[in-house]
């Protein structure tokens, strides 16, 4: 896949419950290859509901999801907030499970598990069980399962949410150097404002339920991540204008874009007035 070409694009794109809830509305997004997403928003405003969305776990009432023809079938890994592993099998056989259930050939799996473990730092941990591991190591398993298919695109859904910071942080670090060492391409969703500049080549802000995108913004910063960055004054500016973006968001219906270079001095620019309150 070219770097800078479009993955997947969503026009238009609502989803409306049989509840009747609108949990997104008419959102347009597209996904960059090669680059980390980072999708940020409020609790309720229909992150998840995006993700399965892509997925295909679920239908959008409106609009579309369009993947960029690519030959072959579409290929995703999901990372979910909670590991979810099968606490009856070793790390090695839950990072095989996806392709078991591609019926991929056994010798093959053991190649790709076997990369897929140190892509991660679990060697040495492939037959422990999932009770012997931390939450973080837990969280490593989790990711190596997603990677193990090679993935198109890697859609995490606020997968460090639950972990101290001291853990959240390492693997914060090591999911940027893993996603720049294989080229990968990311959507992550959290709702930390700090998490979403740290990780991200671009914010996009979502609004309060229905979700529409609501700023989006590439944050300058090095690849892969590292702690000077978390210390440095772009970083601390990049998330004193994601906050306050973040802010206007949770206010009303805007939608704002900022120079790609940041700094001081970005104009919100309101949308023609779609007069819009929230849901
Ligand atoms: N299966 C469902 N049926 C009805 N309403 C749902 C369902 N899933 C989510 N919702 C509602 O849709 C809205 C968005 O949910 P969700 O996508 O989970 O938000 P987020 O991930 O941003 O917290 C919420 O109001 C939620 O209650
Ligand atoms: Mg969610």
């Amino acid at each position: 896949m070219t770097a800078g070409a479009p993955v997947l694009t969503l026009r238009g794109a609502s989803r409306v419950y049989p509840s009747g809830t609108r949990a997104l509305d008419r959102l347009s997004l597209s996904v960059v290859a090669g680059e980390f997403l980072t999708l940020l928003g409020p609790s309720g405003c229909g992150k998840t509901t995006l993700l399965r969305l892509i997925a295909g776990l679920a239908e959008p009432s409106d609009g579309s999801v369009e993947w960029s023809p690519d030959g072959g079938a579409r290929r995703l890994g999901f990372v979910f907030q909670e590991p979810t592993l099968m606490p009856w099998s070793r790390v090695e056989d839950n990072i095989r499970l996806p392709l078991m259930l591609a019926a991929v050939s056994p010798a093959e799996s053991a190649g790709r598990v076997g990369e897929a473990i140190a892509h991660v730092g679990l060697e040495g941990f492939e037959r422990a069980y999932p009770r012997e591991l931390s939450g973080g190591m837990k969280m490593r398993v989790s990711i190596a399962r997603a990677l193990v298919t090679d993935p198109q695109i890697l859609l995490m859904d606020e997968p460090f949410a639950a972990l101290d910071e001291i853990t959240r942080f390492k693997l914060e670090n090591d999911l940027s150097s893993l996603a720049q060492r294989r080229r990968l391409t990311v959507l992550f969703v959290t709702h930390s404002v700090f998490e979403s500049v740290y990780l991200g080549s671009r914010v996009v802000v979502l609004s309060p339920r229905p979700g529409r995108v609501a700023a989006d913004l590439r944050v300058d910063g090095p690849a892969p991540r590292g702690e000077a960055f978390r210390t440095s004054a772009a970083y601390l500016d990049a998330c004193r204008q994601v906050s306050a973006l973040l802010a206007l968001a949770m206010e009303g219906p805007l939608t704002l874009s900022l120079s790609p270079s940041g700094g001081e001095g970005t104009t919100p620019t309101p949308s023609p007035s779609e007069g819009r309150g929230q849901g």
